[in-house]
Protein backbone atom coordinates (compact mmCIF):
# COMPACT_ATOMS: atom_id res chain seq x y z
CA UNK A 1 0.00 0.00 0.00
CA UNK A 2 1.42 2.97 -0.99
CA UNK A 3 -1.11 5.97 0.57
CA UNK A 4 -3.36 4.63 3.30
CA UNK A 5 -6.95 6.42 3.28
CA UNK A 6 -9.53 6.52 5.97
CA UNK A 7 -12.93 7.89 7.21
CA UNK A 8 -12.09 9.94 10.03
CA UNK A 9 -14.71 11.84 12.58
CA UNK A 10 -12.72 14.62 13.86
CA UNK A 11 -9.28 16.46 13.21
CA UNK A 12 -7.41 17.45 16.39
CA UNK A 13 -5.90 20.86 16.19
CA UNK A 14 -2.78 20.48 14.32
CA UNK A 15 -4.29 18.81 12.36
CA UNK A 16 -3.67 19.76 8.45
CA UNK A 17 -6.29 19.88 6.39
CA UNK A 18 -7.75 20.33 3.31
CA UNK A 19 -11.41 22.22 3.30
CA UNK A 20 -13.63 21.86 0.48
CA UNK A 21 -16.37 24.35 -0.45
CA UNK A 22 -18.07 25.25 -3.33
CA UNK A 23 -17.94 28.77 -3.51
CA UNK A 24 -16.43 31.68 -1.44
CA UNK A 25 -20.05 32.75 0.31
CA UNK A 26 -20.79 29.11 1.18
CA UNK A 27 -17.68 29.60 3.32
CA UNK A 28 -18.51 28.25 6.81
CA UNK A 29 -16.91 31.88 8.78
CA UNK A 30 -16.81 29.84 11.87
CA UNK A 31 -14.20 28.24 10.39
CA UNK A 32 -11.77 30.86 9.74
CA UNK A 33 -10.62 33.96 11.64
CA UNK A 34 -11.73 37.69 10.54
CA UNK A 35 -7.56 38.30 9.02
CA UNK A 36 -7.99 34.73 7.06
CA UNK A 37 -11.61 35.45 5.79
CA UNK A 38 -10.09 38.45 4.13
CA UNK A 39 -7.16 36.28 3.10
CA UNK A 40 -9.49 34.03 1.13
CA UNK A 41 -11.48 36.99 -0.32
CA UNK A 42 -8.74 38.71 -2.00
CA UNK A 43 -7.17 35.77 -3.31
CA UNK A 44 -9.89 34.53 -4.69
CA UNK A 45 -11.54 38.08 -5.81
CA UNK A 46 -8.22 39.81 -6.94
CA UNK A 47 -5.63 37.11 -7.61
CA UNK A 48 -8.41 34.34 -9.15
CA UNK A 49 -6.69 31.91 -6.86
CA UNK A 50 -8.94 28.68 -6.45
CA UNK A 51 -6.55 26.94 -3.97
CA UNK A 52 -5.91 28.99 -1.11
CA UNK A 53 -2.67 28.06 1.62
CA UNK A 54 -3.58 29.24 5.16
CA UNK A 55 -0.41 28.89 7.09
CA UNK A 56 -0.99 28.68 10.56
CA UNK A 57 2.62 27.54 12.00
CA UNK A 58 1.72 24.59 13.73
CA UNK A 59 -1.45 23.76 10.93
CA UNK A 60 -1.32 24.08 7.05
CA UNK A 61 -4.68 24.74 6.04
CA UNK A 62 -5.36 24.14 2.34
CA UNK A 63 -9.11 26.16 1.08
CA UNK A 64 -10.13 24.58 -1.99
CA UNK A 65 -13.23 26.07 -4.44
CA UNK A 66 -14.42 24.16 -6.20
CA UNK A 67 -15.29 25.46 -10.10
CA UNK A 68 -18.49 23.80 -11.06
CA UNK A 69 -19.12 25.61 -14.52
CA UNK A 70 -17.80 22.60 -16.18
CA UNK A 71 -19.83 19.27 -16.95
CA UNK A 72 -19.94 17.18 -14.09
CA UNK A 73 -17.09 14.48 -15.07
CA UNK A 74 -14.89 17.37 -15.98
CA UNK A 75 -15.50 19.21 -12.27
CA UNK A 76 -14.75 15.81 -10.72
CA UNK A 77 -11.61 15.66 -12.39
CA UNK A 78 -10.82 19.22 -11.55
CA UNK A 79 -10.74 18.23 -8.29
CA UNK A 80 -8.75 14.99 -8.26
CA UNK A 81 -5.74 17.07 -10.33
CA UNK A 82 -5.98 19.37 -7.27
CA UNK A 83 -5.25 16.33 -5.90
CA UNK A 84 -1.63 16.70 -7.52
CA UNK A 85 -1.79 20.24 -7.13
CA UNK A 86 -1.96 20.23 -2.97
CA UNK A 87 0.74 16.82 -3.19
CA UNK A 88 3.23 19.53 -3.85
CA UNK A 89 3.20 21.45 -1.56
CA UNK A 90 2.22 18.93 1.46
CA UNK A 91 5.24 17.23 0.17
CA UNK A 92 7.40 20.41 0.64
CA UNK A 93 6.61 20.99 4.08
CA UNK A 94 7.10 17.43 4.99
CA UNK A 95 3.68 16.76 5.95
CA UNK A 96 2.44 12.78 6.22
CA UNK A 97 -1.01 12.47 7.76
CA UNK A 98 -3.69 15.30 6.02
CA UNK A 99 -7.18 15.43 6.63
CA UNK A 100 -10.04 16.53 3.92
CA UNK A 101 -13.16 18.06 4.88
CA UNK A 102 -16.06 18.21 3.06
CA UNK A 103 -18.43 21.79 3.27
CA UNK A 104 -19.19 21.20 -0.68
CA UNK A 105 -22.40 19.76 -1.71
CA UNK A 106 -21.40 16.86 -3.60
CA UNK A 107 -19.71 13.49 -1.35
CA UNK A 108 -18.20 12.40 -4.60
CA UNK A 109 -15.51 15.46 -4.05
CA UNK A 110 -14.21 14.32 -1.28
CA UNK A 111 -13.18 10.79 -2.85
CA UNK A 112 -11.99 12.78 -6.05
CA UNK A 113 -8.94 14.43 -3.67
CA UNK A 114 -8.26 11.34 -1.61
CA UNK A 115 -7.86 9.55 -5.23
CA UNK A 116 -6.09 12.53 -6.89
CA UNK A 117 -3.52 12.99 -3.63
CA UNK A 118 -3.21 8.87 -3.59
CA UNK A 119 -2.54 8.49 -7.58
CA UNK A 120 -0.02 11.44 -7.32
CA UNK A 121 1.83 10.06 -4.33
CA UNK A 122 3.12 7.93 -6.18
CA UNK A 123 6.55 6.81 -6.61
CA UNK A 124 8.99 4.05 -7.98
CA UNK A 125 11.87 3.74 -6.07
CA UNK A 126 12.84 0.22 -6.18
CA UNK A 127 15.94 1.19 -8.37
CA UNK A 128 17.33 4.04 -5.81
CA UNK A 129 19.70 3.85 -3.28
CA UNK A 130 18.51 6.80 -1.33
CA UNK A 131 15.04 5.70 -0.95
CA UNK A 132 14.33 7.03 2.22
CA UNK A 133 15.71 10.52 1.01
CA UNK A 134 13.80 10.05 -1.87
CA UNK A 135 10.58 8.95 -0.19
CA UNK A 136 7.27 11.38 -0.16
CA UNK A 137 6.26 12.40 2.98
CA UNK A 138 2.42 11.97 2.68
CA UNK A 139 1.47 8.67 4.07
CA UNK A 140 -1.98 8.79 4.83
CA UNK A 141 -5.17 10.77 3.93
CA UNK A 142 -8.57 11.07 6.18
CA UNK A 143 -12.20 11.61 5.13
CA UNK A 144 -13.83 13.43 7.35
CA UNK A 145 -17.34 13.35 5.77
CA UNK A 146 -20.34 12.15 7.06
CA UNK A 147 -21.64 11.03 3.29
CA UNK A 148 -19.01 8.82 2.89
CA UNK A 149 -18.92 4.84 4.20
CA UNK A 150 -15.62 2.95 5.34
CA UNK A 151 -16.96 0.81 2.08
CA UNK A 152 -16.75 3.42 -0.16
CA UNK A 153 -13.04 4.51 0.84
CA UNK A 154 -11.96 0.59 0.87
CA UNK A 155 -13.29 -0.43 -2.57
CA UNK A 156 -11.35 3.21 -3.87
CA UNK A 157 -8.21 1.95 -1.84
CA UNK A 158 -8.12 -1.05 -3.61
CA UNK A 159 -8.38 0.24 -6.99
CA UNK A 160 -6.06 2.72 -6.54
CA UNK A 161 -3.53 0.08 -4.91
CA UNK A 162 -4.30 -1.91 -8.13
CA UNK A 163 -3.56 0.72 -10.50
CA UNK A 164 -0.24 1.48 -8.73
CA UNK A 165 0.73 -2.00 -9.09
CA UNK A 166 0.40 -1.67 -12.48
CA UNK A 167 2.67 1.32 -13.23
CA UNK A 168 5.00 -0.57 -11.09
CA UNK A 169 4.46 -3.02 -13.30
CA UNK A 170 4.84 -0.87 -16.23
CA UNK A 171 7.88 1.06 -14.51
CA UNK A 172 9.89 -2.11 -14.38
CA UNK A 173 13.16 -2.93 -17.04
CA UNK A 174 13.07 -6.30 -19.10
CA UNK A 175 16.15 -6.22 -17.35
CA UNK A 176 14.07 -7.70 -14.34
CA UNK A 177 10.95 -7.99 -15.99
CA UNK A 178 10.62 -10.33 -18.66
CA UNK A 179 8.36 -13.16 -19.56
CA UNK A 180 8.38 -15.63 -16.85
CA UNK A 181 8.77 -12.95 -14.81
CA UNK A 182 5.77 -10.96 -15.72
CA UNK A 183 4.20 -14.13 -15.12
CA UNK A 184 5.39 -14.35 -11.77
CA UNK A 185 4.23 -10.95 -10.81
CA UNK A 186 0.77 -11.74 -11.78
CA UNK A 187 0.79 -14.96 -10.15
CA UNK A 188 1.90 -12.94 -6.73
CA UNK A 189 -0.90 -10.26 -7.74
CA UNK A 190 -3.84 -13.00 -7.82
CA UNK A 191 -2.22 -14.28 -4.73
CA UNK A 192 -2.63 -11.22 -2.47
CA UNK A 193 -6.20 -10.88 -3.93
CA UNK A 194 -7.85 -13.66 -5.15
CA UNK A 195 -8.10 -14.41 -8.88
CA UNK A 196 -6.50 -17.28 -9.76
CA UNK A 197 -3.49 -18.05 -12.07
CA UNK A 198 -2.06 -20.20 -14.72
CA UNK A 199 0.49 -19.62 -16.78
CA UNK A 200 1.61 -22.04 -19.94
CA UNK A 201 4.62 -22.75 -20.53
CA UNK A 202 6.49 -22.44 -23.73
CA UNK A 203 5.96 -26.24 -24.64
CA UNK A 204 2.31 -25.89 -23.76
CA UNK A 205 1.95 -22.68 -26.17
CA UNK A 206 3.16 -24.91 -29.02
CA UNK A 207 1.60 -27.34 -28.35
CA UNK A 208 -1.84 -25.11 -28.70
CA UNK A 209 0.49 -24.00 -32.32
CA UNK A 210 0.47 -19.92 -31.03
CA UNK A 211 2.24 -19.43 -34.56
CA UNK A 212 1.78 -15.39 -33.80
CA UNK A 213 3.34 -15.21 -30.24
CA UNK A 214 6.30 -18.23 -31.16
CA UNK A 215 7.26 -16.10 -34.20
CA UNK A 216 8.00 -12.86 -31.97
CA UNK A 217 9.66 -14.77 -29.31
CA UNK A 218 11.76 -16.58 -31.69
CA UNK A 219 14.89 -13.80 -31.08
CA UNK A 220 14.38 -13.98 -27.43
CA UNK A 221 16.79 -15.91 -25.02
CA UNK A 222 14.06 -15.95 -22.88
CA UNK A 223 10.62 -18.09 -23.36
CA UNK A 224 7.54 -16.58 -24.17
CA UNK A 225 4.54 -16.94 -21.49
CA UNK A 226 0.60 -16.92 -21.50
CA UNK A 227 -1.18 -15.93 -18.60
CA UNK A 228 -4.84 -16.88 -17.45
CA UNK A 229 -6.21 -14.90 -15.08
CA UNK A 230 -9.57 -15.80 -13.37
CA UNK A 231 -12.05 -14.67 -10.83
CA UNK A 232 -15.09 -15.91 -10.91
CA UNK A 233 -17.96 -15.44 -7.49
CA UNK A 234 -20.18 -18.37 -7.10
CA UNK A 235 -23.39 -16.75 -8.19
CA UNK A 236 -21.74 -14.25 -10.69
CA UNK A 237 -24.18 -12.18 -12.36
CA UNK A 238 -23.20 -12.55 -16.23
CA UNK A 239 -23.66 -16.49 -17.27
CA UNK A 240 -20.74 -16.02 -20.34
CA UNK A 241 -17.62 -14.12 -19.20
CA UNK A 242 -16.20 -11.23 -19.70
CA UNK A 243 -12.34 -11.66 -21.58
CA UNK A 244 -9.87 -8.96 -20.78
CA UNK A 245 -7.01 -9.30 -23.29
CA UNK A 246 -3.29 -7.37 -22.37
CA UNK A 247 -0.50 -7.03 -24.64
CA UNK A 248 2.35 -7.91 -22.97
CA UNK A 249 5.81 -7.32 -25.36
CA UNK A 250 7.77 -6.87 -22.33
CA UNK A 251 10.43 -5.09 -24.29
CA UNK A 252 10.16 -4.21 -28.27
CA UNK A 253 13.19 -3.29 -30.07
CA UNK A 254 11.11 -3.59 -32.87
CA UNK A 255 12.97 -6.83 -34.09
CA UNK A 256 14.96 -6.62 -37.58
CA UNK A 257 12.55 -3.65 -38.23
CA UNK A 258 14.40 -2.05 -35.06
CA UNK A 259 13.54 0.89 -33.72
CA UNK A 260 15.23 3.89 -35.45
CA UNK A 261 16.15 7.25 -33.37
CA UNK A 262 13.99 8.05 -30.80
CA UNK A 263 11.08 5.97 -29.26
CA UNK A 264 13.06 2.44 -28.33
CA UNK A 265 13.97 3.68 -24.76
CA UNK A 266 10.75 3.69 -23.40
CA UNK A 267 9.56 0.18 -25.31
CA UNK A 268 9.29 -1.10 -21.50
CA UNK A 269 6.27 0.11 -21.36
CA UNK A 270 5.08 -2.37 -24.22
CA UNK A 271 3.13 -4.47 -21.30
CA UNK A 272 0.90 -1.84 -20.36
CA UNK A 273 -2.29 -3.84 -21.41
CA UNK A 274 -0.98 -6.80 -19.66
CA UNK A 275 -0.65 -4.49 -16.73
CA UNK A 276 -3.99 -2.91 -16.88
CA UNK A 277 -5.56 -6.53 -17.23
CA UNK A 278 -3.85 -7.76 -13.92
CA UNK A 279 -4.38 -4.69 -12.12
CA UNK A 280 -8.13 -5.02 -12.89
CA UNK A 281 -8.35 -8.73 -12.25
CA UNK A 282 -6.59 -7.31 -8.38
CA UNK A 283 -9.20 -4.58 -8.05
CA UNK A 284 -11.84 -6.77 -9.53
CA UNK A 285 -10.74 -9.51 -6.56
CA UNK A 286 -10.32 -6.88 -3.86
CA UNK A 287 -13.62 -5.54 -4.19
CA UNK A 288 -15.29 -9.10 -4.60
CA UNK A 289 -17.60 -8.17 -7.69
CA UNK A 290 -20.23 -10.09 -8.68
CA UNK A 291 -19.02 -11.00 -12.72
CA UNK A 292 -17.26 -13.70 -13.91
CA UNK A 293 -13.75 -12.00 -15.55
CA UNK A 294 -11.22 -13.85 -17.45
CA UNK A 295 -7.89 -11.98 -18.24
CA UNK A 296 -5.24 -13.43 -20.90
CA UNK A 297 -1.92 -12.49 -21.13
CA UNK A 298 0.69 -13.17 -24.07
CA UNK A 299 3.83 -12.35 -23.11
CA UNK A 300 7.45 -12.05 -24.82
CA UNK A 301 10.00 -9.42 -25.56
CA UNK A 302 10.72 -8.60 -29.20
CA UNK A 303 14.20 -8.32 -30.22
CA UNK A 304 16.76 -8.86 -32.92
CA UNK A 305 18.51 -12.61 -32.81
CA UNK A 306 20.17 -14.58 -35.63
CA UNK A 307 17.40 -17.12 -35.07
CA UNK A 308 14.83 -13.75 -34.74
CA UNK A 309 11.61 -13.85 -37.40
CA UNK A 310 11.97 -11.69 -40.41
CA UNK A 311 10.17 -9.75 -42.75
CA UNK A 312 8.51 -11.58 -45.22
CA UNK A 313 7.94 -14.56 -42.98
CA UNK A 314 4.76 -16.51 -43.35
CA UNK A 315 3.67 -17.76 -39.91
CA UNK A 316 0.53 -19.71 -38.91
CA UNK A 317 -1.38 -18.54 -35.98
CA UNK A 318 -3.28 -20.34 -33.71
CA UNK A 319 -6.49 -20.12 -35.28
CA UNK A 320 -5.21 -21.76 -38.34
CA UNK A 321 -5.06 -17.98 -40.15
CA UNK A 322 -2.02 -17.25 -42.11
CA UNK A 323 -0.15 -13.91 -41.55
CA UNK A 324 2.73 -12.63 -43.88
CA UNK A 325 5.07 -10.62 -41.97
CA UNK A 326 6.05 -7.70 -43.17
CA UNK A 327 7.27 -5.71 -40.58
CA UNK A 328 8.52 -6.95 -37.64
CA UNK A 329 7.98 -4.77 -35.18
CA UNK A 330 4.10 -4.88 -35.90
CA UNK A 331 4.18 -7.35 -33.10
CA UNK A 332 1.59 -6.57 -30.78
CA UNK A 333 -1.09 -7.56 -33.07
CA UNK A 334 0.54 -11.02 -33.89
CA UNK A 335 0.21 -11.83 -30.28
CA UNK A 336 -2.87 -10.86 -29.71
CA UNK A 337 -4.24 -12.26 -32.56
CA UNK A 338 -3.05 -15.40 -30.88
CA UNK A 339 -5.15 -14.73 -27.56
CA UNK A 340 -8.25 -13.54 -29.08
CA UNK A 341 -8.69 -16.41 -30.97
CA UNK A 342 -7.91 -18.62 -27.69
CA UNK A 343 -10.93 -16.54 -25.93
CA UNK A 344 -12.95 -18.12 -28.12
CA UNK A 345 -13.43 -21.17 -25.91
CA UNK A 346 -14.85 -19.27 -23.18
CA UNK A 347 -18.16 -18.47 -25.04
CA UNK A 348 -17.27 -14.87 -24.00
CA UNK A 349 -20.09 -12.38 -23.21
CA UNK A 350 -17.85 -9.73 -24.17
CA UNK A 351 -14.24 -9.55 -24.64
CA UNK A 352 -12.24 -5.87 -24.82
CA UNK A 353 -8.22 -6.00 -25.60
CA UNK A 354 -5.78 -3.60 -24.36
CA UNK A 355 -2.65 -2.80 -26.06
CA UNK A 356 0.15 -0.23 -27.02
CA UNK A 357 -0.35 -1.50 -30.63
CA UNK A 358 -0.01 1.87 -32.65
CA UNK A 359 2.04 4.83 -32.72
CA UNK A 360 -0.45 6.21 -34.94
CA UNK A 361 -3.47 5.74 -32.25
CA UNK A 362 -0.68 8.01 -30.04
CA UNK A 363 -0.47 10.43 -32.97
CA UNK A 364 -4.05 11.06 -33.47
CA UNK A 365 -5.16 11.67 -30.23
CA UNK A 366 -2.34 12.08 -27.94
CA UNK A 367 -1.96 11.21 -24.14
CA UNK A 368 -5.71 12.35 -23.71
CA UNK A 369 -7.27 9.01 -24.36
CA UNK A 370 -7.87 5.21 -25.51
CA UNK A 371 -8.63 5.14 -29.09
CA UNK A 372 -11.44 2.42 -29.34
CA UNK A 373 -13.32 0.10 -31.86
CA UNK A 374 -14.67 -3.13 -32.43
CA UNK A 375 -17.86 -4.83 -33.20
CA UNK A 376 -20.04 -4.84 -29.60
CA UNK A 377 -22.80 -3.42 -29.86
CA UNK A 378 -24.01 0.47 -28.89
CA UNK A 379 -25.48 -0.21 -25.44
CA UNK A 380 -21.95 -1.88 -24.10
CA UNK A 381 -20.11 0.84 -26.18
CA UNK A 382 -21.99 3.52 -24.51
CA UNK A 383 -21.58 1.89 -21.12
CA UNK A 384 -17.81 1.98 -21.88
CA UNK A 385 -17.66 5.66 -23.01
CA UNK A 386 -19.52 6.48 -19.62
CA UNK A 387 -17.48 4.77 -17.42
CA UNK A 388 -14.50 6.57 -19.45
CA UNK A 389 -16.30 10.08 -18.61
CA UNK A 390 -16.55 8.96 -14.94
CA UNK A 391 -12.96 8.05 -14.40
CA UNK A 392 -11.71 10.25 -17.08
CA UNK A 393 -10.14 7.91 -19.40
CA UNK A 394 -12.26 8.54 -22.10
CA UNK A 395 -12.85 6.78 -25.63
CA UNK A 396 -12.58 7.89 -28.65
CA UNK A 397 -14.17 5.45 -31.38
CA UNK A 398 -12.57 5.10 -34.53
CA UNK A 399 -14.45 4.21 -37.81
CA UNK A 400 -14.29 0.47 -38.29
CA UNK A 401 -15.35 0.39 -41.82
CA UNK A 402 -14.80 -2.40 -43.73
CA UNK A 403 -12.82 -0.77 -46.48
CA UNK A 404 -9.50 -0.60 -44.00
CA UNK A 405 -9.55 -4.55 -43.90
CA UNK A 406 -8.73 -4.58 -47.65
CA UNK A 407 -5.47 -2.73 -46.55
CA UNK A 408 -4.26 -6.06 -44.63
CA UNK A 409 -4.84 -8.21 -47.75
CA UNK A 410 -1.96 -10.56 -48.26
CA UNK A 411 -0.54 -11.60 -52.09
CA UNK A 412 0.82 -14.81 -50.40
CA UNK A 413 -1.00 -15.55 -47.26
CA UNK A 414 -4.67 -14.20 -45.57
CA UNK A 415 -3.89 -11.71 -44.18
CA UNK A 416 -0.07 -9.56 -43.55
CA UNK A 417 0.59 -7.22 -40.78
CA UNK A 418 1.11 -4.35 -42.33
CA UNK A 419 -1.84 -1.96 -43.59
CA UNK A 420 -0.60 1.38 -45.56
CA UNK A 421 0.11 4.68 -44.52
CA UNK A 422 -2.90 5.69 -43.24
CA UNK A 423 -5.52 5.10 -40.43
CA UNK A 424 -2.71 3.08 -38.60
CA UNK A 425 -4.67 2.54 -35.65
CA UNK A 426 -8.09 1.05 -37.80
CA UNK A 427 -5.83 -1.29 -39.78
CA UNK A 428 -4.13 -2.84 -36.27
CA UNK A 429 -7.87 -3.16 -35.13
CA UNK A 430 -9.23 -4.72 -38.30
CA UNK A 431 -5.92 -6.98 -38.28
CA UNK A 432 -7.63 -8.15 -35.03
CA UNK A 433 -10.69 -8.56 -36.19
CA UNK A 434 -9.38 -11.84 -38.22
CA UNK A 435 -9.71 -13.18 -34.75
CA UNK A 436 -13.17 -12.62 -33.02
CA UNK A 437 -15.87 -14.15 -33.71
CA UNK A 438 -18.12 -12.62 -30.36
CA UNK A 439 -18.90 -9.11 -28.97
CA UNK A 440 -15.99 -7.45 -28.74
CA UNK A 441 -13.59 -3.93 -28.51
CA UNK A 442 -10.17 -3.28 -28.88
CA UNK A 443 -8.25 -0.19 -26.93
CA UNK A 444 -5.53 1.07 -28.10
CA UNK A 445 -4.11 2.71 -25.16
CA UNK A 446 -0.36 3.65 -26.74
CA UNK A 447 -0.92 7.01 -26.10
CA UNK A 448 -1.73 7.46 -22.22
CA UNK A 449 -0.33 4.26 -20.88
CA UNK A 450 3.12 5.95 -20.25
CA UNK A 451 3.95 9.84 -20.25
CA UNK A 452 7.45 11.84 -20.41
CA UNK A 453 6.27 14.43 -17.65
CA UNK A 454 4.07 14.37 -14.96
CA UNK A 455 0.37 15.00 -15.96
CA UNK A 456 -1.56 15.94 -12.95
CA UNK A 457 -2.25 12.21 -10.94
CA UNK A 458 -0.82 10.60 -13.76
CA UNK A 459 2.94 10.56 -12.61
CA UNK A 460 5.45 10.37 -14.96
CA UNK A 461 6.25 6.57 -16.48
CA UNK A 462 3.67 4.07 -16.08
CA UNK A 463 -0.12 5.27 -15.81
CA UNK A 464 -2.10 2.42 -14.93
CA UNK A 465 -4.26 3.61 -17.47
CA UNK A 466 -7.42 0.92 -18.00
CA UNK A 467 -7.42 -0.53 -14.67
CA UNK A 468 -9.63 2.32 -13.03
CA UNK A 469 -11.80 2.48 -16.69
CA UNK A 470 -12.28 -1.66 -16.58
CA UNK A 471 -12.90 -1.25 -12.88
CA UNK A 472 -15.60 0.93 -13.49
CA UNK A 473 -17.13 -1.14 -16.19
CA UNK A 474 -16.60 -4.14 -14.43
CA UNK A 475 -18.93 -3.06 -11.52
CA UNK A 476 -21.71 -1.46 -13.46
CA UNK A 477 -21.86 -4.88 -15.07
CA UNK A 478 -22.35 -6.74 -12.01
CA UNK A 479 -25.09 -4.93 -10.81
N1 LIG B 1 4.74 -0.93 -29.38
C1 LIG B 1 4.59 -0.25 -30.61
C2 LIG B 1 3.56 0.88 -30.57
C3 LIG B 1 3.83 2.03 -29.64
C4 LIG B 1 4.31 3.21 -30.12
C5 LIG B 1 3.52 1.94 -28.30
C6 LIG B 1 4.51 4.28 -29.27
C7 LIG B 1 3.73 3.01 -27.45
C8 LIG B 1 4.22 4.18 -27.93
C9 LIG B 1 4.14 -1.24 -31.68
O1 LIG B 1 4.56 -2.54 -31.54
C10 LIG B 1 4.71 -0.75 -32.97
O2 LIG B 1 5.90 -0.70 -33.08
N2 LIG B 1 3.84 -0.40 -33.92
C11 LIG B 1 4.24 0.07 -35.17
C12 LIG B 1 3.39 -0.61 -36.21
C13 LIG B 1 3.80 -0.35 -37.61
C14 LIG B 1 5.12 -0.99 -37.90
C15 LIG B 1 2.73 -0.90 -38.51
C16 LIG B 1 4.00 1.58 -35.21
O3 LIG B 1 3.00 2.03 -34.69
O4 LIG B 1 4.87 2.28 -35.73
ZN1 LIG C 1 6.50 -2.91 -32.35
ZN1 LIG D 1 4.91 -3.16 -29.59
Amino acid sequence: MFTTIHKSKKINESGHAIYLFSSLKSINTKLFSKDELEYIKTQVEKNEQKTILINRLKQQVFVLLIDEKKEKHATVETVRAKGATILASIKSQKIAEINILNHSSEKLYSLALAEGLALANYQFLKYKTTKAKSATSLKKVNILDADVSEGQITELQHVIDATLFSRDLVNEPVSFLSAPQLSKEIEKLGKQSGFKVEVLSKAKIEALKMGGLLAVNKGSVQPPTFTILEWKPKNASNKKPIVLVGKGVVYDTGGYNIKVGTGMETMKCDMAGAAAVAGTLYAVAKNKLNVHVIGLIPATDNRVDSKAYVAGDVITMHSGKTVEVLNTDAEGRLILGDALSYAKKYNPELVIDLATLTGAAMAAIGKYGIVAMGNADDKIKNKLKESGNVVYERLAEFPFWEEYGDLIKSDIAEIKNLGGPYGGAITAGKFLEHFVDYPWMHFDIAGPAFLEANDAYRTKGGTGTGVRLLYHFLKNNSK
